[in-house]
């Protein structure tokens, strides 16, 4: 038993992590076990006008599109992608077959046997040339997978009578998310039932996939998670395809299959980063109050919709940030292009938002000599203000104090002026950010789709299991699930068992993403464990079912994109300081501070490692992580020329939690998983043009890109 629950505890599986005998998917082998290999297109954009596929040898066998029992369509929001290519290919990269069979190099013979002939199509690459009406459109009629807009009060009118218009555009490329573990699925089919197994966020996902591309009942699809070795959103969405490839090549053969991506096919192939385009059109008053803001909102989803409409919407209700603008005219789109798909990734949409609205606010503030900061303090949304979509800030904003305690951390106030009072001769400089995650699902997500379900089983000898779908990847759910149990019912931690869920064992408790599952899931399981301590005596086994149900104050109108989009907001404040090399342009971290408000923790050393972890992530996205694509193949391949942080790359980060516990939360938690990564990217970008006298509209901020705004706009 736990008296505080924020005193972090081991956490669990790390040990056996360490020790090298925690189980992968890599590392299982069941008897008969054939491998298989991916036969992609290597053409952007064609029809397939025939396959020569030599004989195979005994044991080795082919698989596509003719072997999918129901719909060949990964299922997800709008089904349009294949799970085995048909007659056209959108993207380099896509799945056109498998090649099965128990030897690796043979299979790879075989493939390289295989002649796929193509009618080339006009492929569209970039966000302009799809927008470009006189090329033939590659989806719909304008290449756009999802268009939304919303607004508030009324801009035009004030548009007509500002003092001042300022207009800027910010610009965001690929991320990939290099989790330590590629992608990988095993697929068995035993006893008329198809099991999959493997590295995922969402077990029901992979199985509700599976029963779309059977056709089968759900008592016959299985998905069981192993132990996963980072996923970061990349592991939401893609695993349903390949999830698809093995159980479908599992059922063929009657072996089970076994399918695990090396790097270079991981990086080429899975689900980025969105690339996007933000354009502001910001009003002022003659106080330099912001009284309206347009936004134009585009990224770039690839050859498949995937989640990028949600994606999309998160960025479109995000792109003021923290900020109250009482007139907003937000418009934002998905568009198709024949590159690889994007989705989701930590932050889903944020960090570009984040970034543009944060250099935004930094630039107009330069631009009319005002401190960056205090111009941004000046329009901050306080307890009870409207959102952007007209819904509430119904819990406490503590922004002011964050503010206060990252300015005594980092020494903010002291820096600014020592670094400008030294101007030429030190190119330093320091930059804070201002964000906020929406925590759960955007809108109306969990009470209409998700409805999440959890179950609480004791047993006779007193022990506890948790029963719910939700997975470890690294963020530490095993740990801080079982603590929210233990705690609550007063247990040690050593009675809860929760184990790596598996659909035919656990209720659907919803997927592990949006930050959702402590805040929501964690809730359901806190209210699940107070009923099972008031009923502990009424019988030696109990089990006890817990139902999302809505706060009824938060509301949402889907149509009109209208209300509370978030039901909770976690928040941060981060600062960078950086030196700038005056030759090479190479940027040195100094320092990294930051403050997050995530209600109460759970963990503190859990939530340290989301700190260090998504903090790191968020600079590489600033600074580091170059991605291009050109003639829809990326040019980065391998993590020799796609270059992640290490700790060495940046400086310690510092950090501070405030405690702000949220009603709806288990203990006062809210979610913290993605928050993290949000901020890096415009607290550095800030630092540098501070440094520089520049300004910044583009990530990663990379020497190159210095060098080109420096040439233009070089402080004197
Ligand atoms: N932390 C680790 N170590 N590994 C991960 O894969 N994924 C992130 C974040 N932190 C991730 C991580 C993402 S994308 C999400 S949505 C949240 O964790 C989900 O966790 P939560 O719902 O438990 O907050
Ligand atoms: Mo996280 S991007 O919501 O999996």
């Amino acid at each position: 038993m736990i008296n505080n629950i924020s005193i972090p505890i081991e956490k669990t599986g790390d040990r056996e992590k360490i020790a090298g005998y925690a189980i992968y998917l890599g590392d299982m082998k069941p008897e008969g076990m054939l491998y298989a290999k991916t036969l992609r297109s290597d053409r952007p954009r064609a029809r397939i006008s025939k396959i020569d596929i030599p004989s195979m040898p005994e044991g080795y066998y082919i698989v596509d599109k003719n072997d999918v029992p129901g719909k060949n369509r990964v299922k997800i929001i709008t089904d349009d992608q294949p799970i085995f290519a048909e007659d056209t290919v959108n993207y380099i990269g896509e799945p056109i077959l498998l090649v099965v069979g128990p030897d690796k190099q043979r299979i790879l013979e075989l493939i390289s046997e295989i002649h796929v002939e193509y009618q080339d199509l006009e492929p569209i690459f970039t966000m302009e040339a799809a927008e470009n009406r006189s090329l033939p459109p590659i989806y719909g009629e304008d290449n756009c997978f999802a268009e939304y807009s919303y607004s508030r009060g009324n801009a035009d009118r004030i548009f007509s009578e500002a003092k001042l218009v300022v207009e800027d555009e910010y610009e965001t490329g690929y991320q990939e998310h290099i989790y330590m573990e590629p992608q990988g699925m095993l697929g068995v089919y035993e006893d008329n039932r198809i099991t999959v197994y493997g590295s995922f966020q969402c077990p029901y996902y992979v199985s509700d996939a599976l029963i779309q591309a059977f056709g089968w009942d759900s008592d016959r699809i299985r998905a069981v998670q192993t132990t996963t070795g980072g996923a970061f959103g990349g592991k939401e969405e893609y695993p349903s395809l390949i999830a698809g490839h093995v159980a479908i090549a599992a059922f063929k053969t009657g072996h089970p299959v076994q399918l695990i991506f090396d790097r270079t096919e991981d990086i080429e192939v899975t689900s980025k980063r969105h690339p996007s385009v933000i354009c502001f059109k910001t009003a002022l008053d003659d106080n330099n109050k912001i009284l309206a803001i347009k936004a134009d909102v585009s990224i770039n989803a690839g050859a498949y919709a995937g989640l990028s409409s949600v994606v999309l919407q998160r960025i479109i209700f995000n792109v003021v940030g923290v900020y109250n603008i009482p007139n907003l005219e937000v418009y934002g789109k998905a568009v198709a292009t024949n590159t690889v798909p994007a989705g989701a990734f930590r932050g889903f949409g944020g960090p570009q938002a984040f970034f543009a609205i944060e250099m935004h606010m930094h630039h107009i503030a330069k631009r009319l000599g005002l401190e960056p900061l205090d111009f941004k303090k000046k329009h901050m949304v306080k307890t009870g203000d409207p959102t952007a979509t007209g819904g509430t800030f119904w819990d406490d904003v503590v922004l002011p104090d964050m503010i206060k305690s990252i300015e005594e951390m980092s020494g903010y106030r002291e820096k600014v002026k020592s670094f400008n009072e030294k101007q030429g001769d030190s190119f330093r400089g320091i930059g804070v950010s201002l964000f906020y995650h929406g925590c759960g699902f955007t809108g109306s997500g969990e009470r209409d789709h998700i409805k999440a379900v959890v179950k609480l089983r004791k047993y006779a000898d007193g022990k506890v299991e948790i029963l719910v779908s939700n997975v470890d990847m690294g963020q530490g759910l095993l740990t801080t699930f079982s603590k929210i149990v233990a705690n609550t019912l007063e247990l040690p931690i050593k009675n809860i068992i929760y184990v790596n869920p598996d659909t035919s064992r656990v209720p659907n408790s919803g997927p592990t993403v949006a930050s959702r599952s402590v805040m929501i899931v964690g809730k359901l399981l806190e209210d699940a464990a107070i009923e099972l301590k008031s009923r502990w005596n009424e019988a030696s086994e109990l089990e006890i079912i817990k139902n999302y149900k809505h706060p009824e104050y938060i509301k949402w109108d889907e149509e009109k994109l209208c209300g509370d989009a978030y039901p909770a907001y976690s928040w941060g404040v981060n600062a960078v300081e950086v030196e700038v090399d005056k030759l090479t342009y190479q940027i040195d971290v100094k320092g990294v501070w930051t403050v997050f408000d995530v209600g109460k923790a759970i963990d503190e050393r859990i939530i340290q490692g989301q700190i260090e972890g998504g903090v790191l992530q968020g600079l590489g996205l600033a600074a580091l992580e170059v991605m291009n694509c050109k003639g829809g193949k990326l040019q980065q391949r391998t993590i020799t020329d796609y270059v992640i942080p290490t700790a060495m790359d940046f400086a310690k980060v510092e950090s501070k939690l405030i405690d702000n516990p949220y009603k709806g939360g288990p203990f006062g938690a809210k979610g913290a998983g993605e928050l993290t990564v949000v901020g890096a990217a415009p607290a550095l970008a800030a630092a540098v043009c501070d440094a520089l006298g520049v300004e910044i509209h583009r990530l990663p901020v990379t020497p190159e890109y210095l060098m080109e705004v420096a040439k233009n706009g070089k402080r004197d």
